[in-house]
């Protein structure tokens, strides 16, 4: 497994480009299986689970060509069974359930895993479905869904954290073709979602409320193909911003949108971040002493819960004492035990965490865990003295494109070490 060795204490200074948003791009690509017609999407970035959803659509019988960020999809002719190894490796994976089920009526997919944020349930997904007509046994690790057909229904798709992101883009994909119109209530709002809702309405759906927590769609008979350009990722922008004002640099962000990330650029400015939009650009840097803040994660538009490690390894270096509270996931801080190697001085408390920062950080060997806590970790070990080798950097490659090479083209000292 690959490593990044980073040698620490080097401002990061100059531009970096947002790449397309991996959290749209994944349901986006389920979505070109509700028809039989090409689709082209567009700035979709080189991610190891963007290859995966690939390698999905074409175990379903789609014909899925890549070429530099272009991603052209025809699922002329799919069958419903999904490869059971490749779904459960993913959880992005639950978003083909709708699309197979509106398409062929019928699906069986591996339940998705779980991973170390926490179990993960989709029990959400499964009563959304439910509501529509489809009938589903969960049976020695699959999901086996069947319907005669599917019918609008009104539904309310909350949960104890609030909405469900890809609960809502798969009762959205398999709302689009059923009859009659389905209503949900407490849908998610993230520009993720809202991206998703424009791709289906350029194939001919018929969707009101985007972006909004009441969302109707009202069924059609068929959708065809369409070209759609993904929007850039708000969470790779934020984390680029929090390293820049980490390192005390000056990075500009090219092609960032702003308005998918008020809370993050809100906390940052509170922190004494300096940013400033410039076009379609955002230039960040630290101006002058980081104060320290509290963060509360919440569903779109609060602060997101991706960018939760990112924050507090912005905080371990803010003197003064910062309270992160996690309240979408069960156990998303195991980032704080890898960053306590470097120095960090970090008490968790129930769902959150008591940040005691300012204390030096020095650099050691850590261990990522799960992508957004990888990025703390890289953060980290660029304010750190010494050298910080980053273990098991794969889940840095689920959903950052080459961000090694991102942050030396900024002057950072980082090397990929590959495993021999
Ligand atoms: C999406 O996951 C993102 N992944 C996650 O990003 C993100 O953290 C999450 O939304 C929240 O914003 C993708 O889009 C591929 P949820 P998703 O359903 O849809 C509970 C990253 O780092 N819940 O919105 O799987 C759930 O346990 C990843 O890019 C149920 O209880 O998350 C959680 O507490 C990590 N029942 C909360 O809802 C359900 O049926 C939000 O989960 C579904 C979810």
């Amino acid at each position: 497994m690959d490593s990044l060795l980073i040698k620490g204490g080097v401002p990061l200074h100059g531009d970096v480009t947002i790449s397309g948003a991996k959290n749209a791009v994944l349901p986006i690509m389920a979505a070109t299986l509700l028809t039989a017609e090409k689709c082209v999407i567009r700035r979709v970035p080189d991610l190891s689970d963007v290859k995966f959803m690939g390698k999905i659509l074409a175990s379903l019988g789609a014909e899925v060509k890549a070429e530099g960020d272009t991603v052209t999809v025809q699922a002329a002719k799919i069958k419903g069974v999904g490869d059971y190894d490749l779904i459960r490796k993913m959880r992005g994976s639950i978003c083909i359930l709708g699309p197979l089920l509106a398409r062929l009526h019928k699906a069986k997919v591996s339940l998705p895993g779980g991973c170390v944020i926490g179990t993960r349930p989709i029990d959400l997904h499964l009563k959304g479905l439910r509501a529509l007509g489809v009938g589903i046994k969960v049976e020695s690790g699959y999901i086996l869904a069947t319907a005669k057909k599917l019918t609008g229904a009104d539904l309310f798709l909350g949960g104890r954290a609030g909405p469900t992101v890809l609960g809502t883009a798969n009762i959205i994909m398999a709302a689009v073709l059923a009859e009659g119109v389905t209503l949900i209530e407490s849908a998610a709002c993230e520009p993720e979602v809202m991206d998703l809702c424009n791709f289906l309405t350029a194939m001919g759906a018929k969707i009101t409320g985007v972006g909004s927590p009441t969302i109707t769609i009202t069924g059609v008979k068929e959708l065809h193909g369409a070209e759609h350009e993904v929007i850039p990722d708000r969470i790779e922008a934020a984390t680029y911003a929090i390293a820049a004002a980490a390192t005390n640099g000056e990075v500009t962000l090219h092609g960032a949108r702003a308005e998918h990330m008020n809370a993050v650029l809100d906390k940052l400015r509170e922190s004494g971040v300096k940013v400033e939009r410039q076009g379609a650009a955002l230039k960040v840097r630290r101006g002058g002493r980081l104060k320290p803040v509290d963060i509360t994660t919440l569903p779109y538009a609060g602060f997101p819960t991706d960018v939760q490690a990112q924050m507090m390894a912005l905080m371990i270096l803010t003197p003064g004492i910062s309270i992160i509270t996690e309240r979408i996931f069960e156990s998303r801080f195991t980032h704080a035990a890898e960053l306590m190697r470097l120095g960090a001085d970090i008490s968790i408390e129930g769902p959150s965490a008591i940040v005691k920062g300012g204390k030096p950080l020095s650099g050691a060997p850590v261990m990522a865990s799960d992508l957004r806590a990888s990025a703390a970790l890289v953060i980290a070990g660029l304010c750190a003295k010494g050298a910080t080798q980053v273990n098991r950097i794969y889940h840095l490659d689920r959903g950052y494109e080459k961000m090694d090479d991102k942050l030396k083209a900024l002057g950072a000292r980082i090397e990929r070490v590959e495993e021999t």
